[in-house]
């Protein structure tokens, strides 16, 4: 197994090799050549993988995916139901107009489910469900190894953020419960989508458990965390002006759900307080006029992931 921590804006992917070459997750779309480099140098180039696997179909983890398809004819396995909605062309998916995250169109030639299993590697896999920050989030357990891939399930010092807005407050239920289903298996090794190592797979998801139960009691908790990550990530792959940060904020379908169904306030005023708070924590600042993510990240080459229109990206 080889993780490939390619850094924002692209997740932490993960190749198997020894049997099945599976990828787990593929990185967001402009970083496809770092992507490749990282699979060559694990020894495992693209055009000898056999299987991508998506966690989930955020931007982020699927972006990897058209490429691998059109020039090296690799199928793509992801949660059935995502590969349902891809199939009819529904606007949400990939979250990507919600998101302002463009990913590049893909389909889905083998749908998963939870229950399934698959050769990946030198290991037999489960595929598990751990819904919450997507309803339909995968994650991969090979029980003779002890190997846990969790995607955006949870990271070693952060949770999976929800989005309440979108798919209500039984998510945060949904949440707890997979990660204390995932505490009760003997995990050696868990492998999540961003952030450092976990080096205490116990510890990560007992830590997880608590901050889900928390954000359970009190879901505002949730829906600001959710805020606090969308609008951080949209400004490492988006241009916004310093001075319309709070503008383009308060016109993105994601927070207009959440200022009327959880703050019960404007999406104005919740943008207003967002966009504070993400300065103040030193998490947004400005360069040459505009807003950026001071959290570090590779950026999109200018006009990445505008030409096409439709035909070429969701949403
Ligand atoms: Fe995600």
């Amino acid at each position: 197994m080889h993780v490939l921590h390619l850094g924002y804006p692209s997740a932490t992917a993960v190749v198997l090799d020894g049997g099945p070459r599976v990828l787990v997750d593929s990185g967001y779309g402009s970083d496809h050549d770092r992507l490749r480099a990282a699979l060559a140098g694990a020894g495992v180039p693209a055009d000898t993988l056999d299987l991508v696997v998506n966690t989930h179909w955020h931007s982020d983890h699927v972006g990897g995916n058209a490429r691998l398809q059109a020039e090296h004819g690799v199928p793509v396995a992801a949660a059935a139901a995502d590969a349902a909605r891809i199939a009819a062309d529904d606007p949400g998916a990939c979250g990507a107009v919600r998101l302002d995250q463009p990913v590049e169109r893909y389909r889905v030639d083998r749908p998963l489910r939870p229950g399934d299993h698959l050769r990946a590697g030198r290991a037999d896999w489960e595929v598990l469900a751990t819904p919450g920050h997507t309803p339909t989030h995968l994650s991969l357990w090979a029980p003779d190894e002890g190997v846990l891939l969790l995607g955006d399930a949870l990271h070693a010092d952060d949770v999976g953020w929800i989005d309440l807005a979108a798919d209500g407050h039984g998510a945060l239920a949904d949440a707890l419960a997979g990660v204390e289903r995932l505490a009760t298996l003997p995990v050696r090794v868990a492998v999540s989508g961003h952030g450092p190592p976990i080096t205490d797979p116990p510890r990560a998801l007992a830590a997880a458990a608590e901050r889900y139960g928390r954000m359970r009691d009190e879901p505002v908790r949730a829906a600001w965390h959710a805020c606090k990550r969308i609008l951080a990530f949209a400004l490492m792959v988006r241009d916004v002006p310093a001075d319309d940060l709070e503008a383009y904020a308060a016109g993105r379908p994601w927070l207009v759900d959440h200022a009327t169904r959880v703050f019960a306030t404007s999406p104005g005023d919740l943008a207003r307080d967002l966009v504070g708070e993400l300065r103040r924590a030193g998490a947004v600042g400005e360069r040459g006029g505009r807003a950026v993510c001071l959290t570090p990240h590779r950026r999109p080459p200018a006009g990445w992931g505008v030409a096409g229109g439709r035909d070429r990206w969701f949403g």
